[in-house]
């Protein structure tokens, strides 16, 4: 693969024709969205959505998500039931991503081979704009190389992707920080949550008035092909990760002193930072599941580039409705094989 020269993108009118441009001439373009910045090509050109896999050493057996700004594009992507009309009347625009049975038009590339595709209707402005300015569905999974930690900001991208990808569009840090959720909506009976993310589930419950089943991660746990979205060890910052159920005064004062300590808020990051010398860090100042989820992943980068021989991270409580997306995320990266 020839090296590129990266650049970040203000996104002013110009540039977001520029990049929409590139977009039809079948290149990539790396665009902030709601959840993490995707690296999208158009959904209908084999060979730029093969240039994604290429870009992100990414295995051609883990398909990618499809994106689209207006319902009608719906319907050239694949087949609506009503379950999808309803969870798309719901959380549409949005972090909520449907595995529905694809269109012929969709290509193979995209799929992995699959007989379903995954679709998404992205609330980012900037995401949208780019999606009509280019007249077309965008396939796109997250911007990072493969495994590694999804990017929230357009520095995250360059540093993953730099001299792989031309064009990164710079729409400033995530407002969620976790991928979209994942739900497979194939069967209107059955719906299935495959990953859960930026909706909580609880929320698509009430939707649809009935409690939805989460597939058994360990079930997927072997390979993309066929389990897509569930290899276990993923989003993974190259610095071994522990995960405590909670942090106590004991489990600080077992771990070495130049090991990373995350605390989930700020009860438990005061009995990490009593300790002097303590290299502590807080993923929610707030407490909050929602602000965890925003800085989860800029914060995971961050100690992962200090270098830490261990970064210990206290998981998200019972109770929160970010807790399953933050915790699935903290698991992934805490696993040390595939
Ligand atoms: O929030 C998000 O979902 C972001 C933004 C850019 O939209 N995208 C994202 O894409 O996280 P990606 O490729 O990193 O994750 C999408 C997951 C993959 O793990 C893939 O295996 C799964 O979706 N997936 C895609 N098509 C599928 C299908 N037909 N059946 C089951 N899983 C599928
Ligand atoms: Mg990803």
């Amino acid at each position: 693969m020839p090296r590129r020269t990266t650049r970040i993108y203000r996104p002013t009118s110009h540039n977001l024709t520029r990049l929409a441009r590139a977009l039809q001439r079948g290149e990539l373009v790396a665009t902030p969205s709601e959840t993490v910045y995707g690296l999208a090509a158009d959904a209908f050109n084999a060979k730029a959505c093969r240039a994604i896999y290429t870009a992100k050493r990414r295995p051609a057996t883990d398909p990618l998500i499809v994106h689209f700004a207006d319902r009608r594009t719906l319907s050239e992507l694949g087949e609506t039931n009503e379950l999808v009309e309803r969870l798309a009347r719901g959380f549409w625009p949005g972090p909520l991503t449907l595995i529905i049975r694809k269109s012929p038009r969709v290509p193979a590339i995209v799929t992995a081979g699959l007989d379903s595709v995954a679709v998404r209707m992205p609330a980012h402005p900037l995401f949208r704009q780019l999606i009509r300015a280019a007249g077309r569905p965008l396939a796109a999974p997250s911007a990072n190389p493969f495994s590694y930690i999804s990017p929230t900001t357009a520095e995250h991208v360059r540093d993953g992707l730099n001299g792989r990808i031309s064009y990164i569009l710079d729409g400033g840090a995530c407002a969620v920080g976790v991928e979209s959720t994942i739900v497979d909506a194939r069967d209107p009976k059955h719906p299935v949550i495959l990953r859960p993310g930026g909706i909580p589930a609880a929320d698509i419950s009430a939707a649809l008035g009935r409690d939805i089943p989460q597939r058994d991660k360990k079930l997927g746990s072997t390979t993309a092909a066929t389990a897509p979205g569930q290899l276990i060890r993923h989003y993974s910052p190259r610095t071994p990760v522990t995960l405590h159920a909670e942090l106590t005064q004991r489990i600080v004062d077992a771990i070495p002193a130049d090991e990373a300590i995350v605390a989930f808020g700020p009860t438990s990051a005061r009995l990490a930072t009593a300790q002097k010398n303590r290299r502590s860090f807080v993923l929610s100042p707030d407490g909050t599941g929602a602000s965890a989820a925003r800085g989860l992943f800029h914060l995971l980068r961050r100690l992962d580039q200090r270098k830490f021989p261990r970064i210990h991270v206290e998981r998200a409580p019972a109770g929160d409705p970010w807790s399953a997306a933050i915790n699935d995320r903290l698991e992934r990266a805490a696993a040390r094989t595939t």
